[in-house]
């Protein structure tokens, strides 16, 4: 933990507000030891600046981590605007945001995060040269590469435990979003049986006819007695409180920040749940965009050679985790640290 504590400070917040256009926003810079600051904008209307300061806090601070494991020379960075993205969206306010990214000189490269799309990041980029995730000379939509990073991450945990085919399987999925969306896709075309949630009810309709999927109420889904749980909503969805009502053995799936507390992840192990720790199983997505950003252009199948390391990359955590006893975002976060350190020696 004290380690951990080490790496709570941020190297720089912003605060952006521009009543007119409805700009509340904040960008955080958590480490930039390895690089300079990667990670999307989420647009989401918490109720309180306090809220928000926090979610993007934490976020920025997942993405030093993420970059570090999966190897690249990224830090940490996040941004949040604080709207609804469906109703409070406007140009004018995107107008402002890219006026804010512009103002930071390139300390901060943003991408999609919940509630901001590829149009949003075109919007930004014709503004802004610090946008990734574009359609005009980018990559596009990193989402559906997150997702295949995830269901390799599902599968190599469902092996760690000796399931060798997703056939029959049974995996409960928070969230049909960008990412939930093409996960059930991928599971069910190899036989997987899903249930699934979501606050939108018609994704849930549109599942089962597509998937053949069970709908089951929002509160239920922890309880679901499944292989796998994969939330892929928001975070902070597994806790002390609800942790001994989880159903599944396994979780893994692409939502930042699952656990409300790093050290809940102990309830978890003692529980017998083999947990695939958030940011190395979902990095899919930063691979992708930061291909964008390397010498040369992006190049896909480069990226997908990355992203196809993931499920290495996790069954050597877990094989780690096992014999050390200890918690996956522990040897997770121990990874980090040391690429992190060792930059920061140099
Ligand atoms: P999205 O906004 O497309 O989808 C989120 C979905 O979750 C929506 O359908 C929403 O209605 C639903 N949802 C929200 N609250 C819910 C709740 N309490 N219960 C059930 N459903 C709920 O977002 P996206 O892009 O699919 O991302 C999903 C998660 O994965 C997020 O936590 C995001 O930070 C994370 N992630 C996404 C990446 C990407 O490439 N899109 C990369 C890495 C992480």
């Amino acid at each position: 933990a004290a380690k951990l504590d080490a790496f709570d400070n941020h190297e720089r917040v912003w605060h952006g507000r521009d009543e007119e256009r409805g700009l509340n926003a904040i960008v955080a810079i958590h480490n930039t030891a390895l690089g300079p600051g990667l990670g999307g904008t989420r647009v989401w209307p918490h109720e309180t600046f306090e809220a928000a300061l926090t979610d993007v806090l934490r976020l920025s601070r997942g993405m030093t981590f993420k970059s570090a494991v999966a190897g690249m020379d990224f830090g940490g960075g996040k941004a949040l605007i604080i709207a609804n993205s469906k109703t409070d969206k406007t140009p004018a306010l995107l107008e402002a945001y890219a006026e804010m990214l512009a103002a930071l000189n390139g300390q901060y490269f943003t991408g999609e995060d919940v509630g901001f799309t590829v149009a949003d990041a075109d919007f930004l980029r014709e503004r802004t040269p610090n946008v990734t995730g574009t359609t005009v000379g980018g990559s596009g939509n990193p989402s559906p590469v997150t997702a295949h990073g995830v269901f390799l991450g599902i599968k190599a945990a469902l092996k760690h435990r000796g399931v060798a085919t997703l056939d029959g399987v049974h995996v409960a999925v928070q969230g049909l979003g960008s990412v939930g969306w093409t996960l059930c896709e991928k599971l069910h075309a190899e036989g997987a049986r899903l249930s699934v949630t979501d606050i939108d009810a018609t994704r849930m309709e549109q599942a089962k006819d597509a998937f053949g999927a069970t709908p089951v109420a929002l509160d239920d889904i922890l309880k679901v007695n499944a292989d796998v749980f994969a939330p892929c909503a928001l975070g902070g969805v597994l806790s002390a409180e609800n942790i001994p009502l989880l159903g599944a053995k396994i979780v893994a799936g692409a939502a930042n920040n699952p656990l409300v507390r790093h050290e809940d992840a102990r309830l978890l192990m003692e529980r017998g749940v083999l947990y695939a720790p958030d940011y190395v199983i979902n990095a899919g997505g930063l691979l992708n965009v930061a291909a964008e950003l390397a010498p040369g252009g992006y190049d896909r199948e480069a990226t997908m050679a990355k992203v196809a390391k993931i499920p290495e990359t996790l069954t050597d955590i877990f094989a780690r985790a096992e014999a050390q006893k200890r918690p996956t975002n522990d040897v997770a976060a121990e990874i980090a640290f040391e690429r992190i350190n060792a930059a920061r020696q140099r």
